[in-house]
């Protein structure tokens, strides 16, 4: 059996398109949606991603804005950023971009960016409100694999669900989206016992951990769908996710692939949640409910 494919950059185009029509409405009614990115430092992967972010909103009719900052830049330097773009009403979604340089400490960085405006969905009052299930803005990225399953059909209702890899930025907002939409949830992680033990029992595995090839397809369960968050580069420099495809296919329902899955519907649902952004924080919006 070979599974089938999940085809990510097709579903993230679908989403663009609609975030794009959304935006031009949001325009015609005097708002246009705008996102910060801040970038500090040159690290290149990065760098690539920051672009890719930028030249997405621009294609869907949104501000983009990317600040560019030095490696070397202090704690207070990057709070005043975040602190002018918190109060300015151009811009309805800002993003730090992550891992910062290691002087800085990306905890109190998150918390300084205005709830209200936190499309990463990372600052604690929205992953708070995602764990209470009441989310405001859902991580992108597991946000983006929620849009898969559903576009895929695949119920998580009573699914076992097993996420490997249990990082603020996938694998906990994941474990929480999943249990939200009725699944049962296994979280693991760098000290989990006898891994294989739990991922053969996944109706839906999504691993993400930064580590090619820790899932081969003897950990799969016949017939799973497989979410591979993974991109890395192999010694031959190709790009690969954290599941080994060729044996993983043989083996799964559905698997989607490294690159061309999971990394572009995070760039879709990041768009999705600035336009959110901008519709709740709009002056039209705010008249709507006042009404
Ligand atoms: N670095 C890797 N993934 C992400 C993400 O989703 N958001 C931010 N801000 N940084 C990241």
């Amino acid at each position: 059996m070979s599974a089938r494919l999940i085809d990510g950059k097709a579903l993230a185009a679908q989403v663009r398109a609609q975030v794009a029509q959304d935006v031009a409405t949001l325009k015609a009614a005097g708002t246009t949606p705008g996102l910060a990115v801040v970038l500090v430092g040159g690290d290149p992967a990065s760098q690539v991603y920051v672009r890719n972010k930028a030249a997405a909103c621009e294609k869907a009719g949104m501000h983009s804005q990317v600040i560019r900052l030095a490696e070397t830049t202090t704690q207070s330097e990057l709070l005043d950023v975040i602190n002018t773009l918190n109060h300015d009403a151009t811009v309805h979604g800002i993003l730090v971009q992550l891992p910062l340089p290691g002087h800085l400490d990306s905890a109190l960085v998150i918390e300084a960016i205005s709830p209200n405006k936190d499309v990463d969905g990372f600052h604690a009052i929205n992953a708070g409100l995602l764990m209470t299930g009441a989310p405001r803005f859902r991580p992108c990225t597991p946000y983006g694999i929620m849009k898969m399953l559903e576009s895929e059909g695949v119920s998580l209702w009573g699914a076992n669900v097993v996420i490997v890899g249990a990082s603020n930025i996938v694998g906990k907002p994941m474990a929480m989206l999943a249990l939200a939409a009725g699944a049962t949830v296994t979280l693991c992680n760098s000290k989990t016992r006898d891994l294989a033990s739990h991922t053969q029992r996944a109706d839906v595995l999504v691993v993400a951990t930064g580590r090619p090839g820790i899932v081969t397809g003897d950990m799969v369960k016949p017939g799973a769908t497989v979410i591979d968050v993974g991109i890395n580069r192999n010694a031959d420099g190709k790009l690969v996710g954290d599941v080994d495809f060729e044996s993983a296919r043989q083996v799964a329902g559905a698997i989607t692939p490294v690159p061309g899955g999971v990394g572009p519907m995070t760039i879709a649902m990041l768009l999705m949640n600035t336009l959110q952004a901008a519709q709740r924080l709009s002056p039209t919006a705010a008249a709507q409910t006042e009404q």
